[in-house]
């Protein structure tokens, strides 16, 4: 069966785009089928898999044939990444969707209504959500199984969580009942500073009981950050780094969490 994860934070800058990169190839490694979804008018997963801006047939595209009920080929947009992961890819084009969304019957749902076309080729769905709490963003969580929530150790790391926990919430109450947190991910992690190790505590102390945090954290890694102009994972890019063990030990536990975490 296919599960399906939202990778989603409101903030920009938390390793939601590096995360459905190596967590997807991680996947990938273990064997599994993974299709990433560019879900972001910027298009960062699509640029950071080395593709280009400009492609002609994308995500947007897609949403549109589902918006107007006509037949179309589901696999048209999808691109092959040399690490054996596919790609829906998104460039600029689907900054209107947000908008055009808001006229259509069962907006919510269209991501979703495309991916179930998808979802028999595929072990994991991984939605890469842009920086907002918007209808793109709500469509990713009507569409997924569950959240997973990069969170950089940072001051007011627990503040931002709030409203997206919000909009979990009420995606889970109205739209889809099923939803689940995968859990909170510390990204871009300096834990040998006190700083980023009270920063986490605060997120523990406030969410600890009820979510799942991720045990093992993605450390703040130079070559992390080199891997995106690069087209390429942490694993291509240096097997043997503190990355490339931390998204690997991701990709492990959520294998192994499947549909019973809390
Ligand atoms: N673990 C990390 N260590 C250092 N830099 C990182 C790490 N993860 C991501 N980055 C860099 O931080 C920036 C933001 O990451 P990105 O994944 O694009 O975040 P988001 O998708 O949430 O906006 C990018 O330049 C990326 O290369
Ligand atoms: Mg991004």
């Amino acid at each position: 069966m296919c599960r399906v994860i939202a990778i989603a934070n409101q903030k920009g800058g938390c390793a939601k785009t590096s995360t459905s990169i190596n967590l997807g190839i991680g996947l990938v490694r273990l064997g599994k089928r993974v299709l990433l979804v560019d879900n972001d008018p910027q298009g960062h997963l699509t640029l950071g898999l080395g593709f280009p801006k400009n492609l002609r047939v994308t995500l947007k595209n897609m949403m549109e044939n589902i918006i107007m009920g006509v037949e179309f080929d589901p696999k048209e947009a999808i691109l092959n990444h040399k690490e054996g992961v596919d790609l829906v890819p998104s460039n600029k084009l689907l900054t209107g969707m947000d908008m055009s969304l808001i006229t259509v019957e069962d907006r919510e749902k269209v991501l979703k209504e495309y991916l179930e076309l998808l979802e028999d080729d595929y072990d994991y769905i991984i939605i890469d959500c842009m920086p907002s709490l918007g209808m793109l963003t709500v469509n990713a969580m009507t569409a997924a199984d569950s959240v997973l929530i990069p969170v950089p150790p940072q001051y007011y790391a627990a503040d931002g969580l709030v409203e997206l926990l919000k909009v979990v919430k009420n995606t889970k109450k109205r739209y889809n009942p099923e939803i689940e947190i995968e859990g909170i991910l510390f990204t871009m992690d300096a834990s040998r500073y006190n700083n980023a190790k009270r920063n986490k505590k605060a997120v523990i102390d406030a969410y600890g009981a009820e979510l799942r945090i991720f045990e093992d954290t993605i450390p703040r890694s130079e070559a992390i950050a080199e891997t995106a102009s690069e087209g390429i994972s942490i694993f291509a890019y240096d097997k043997k780094s503190k990355g490339a063990d931390s998204y690997e030990k991701l990709a492990l536990e959520v294998l192994n969490h499947g549909k019973k975490g809390k």
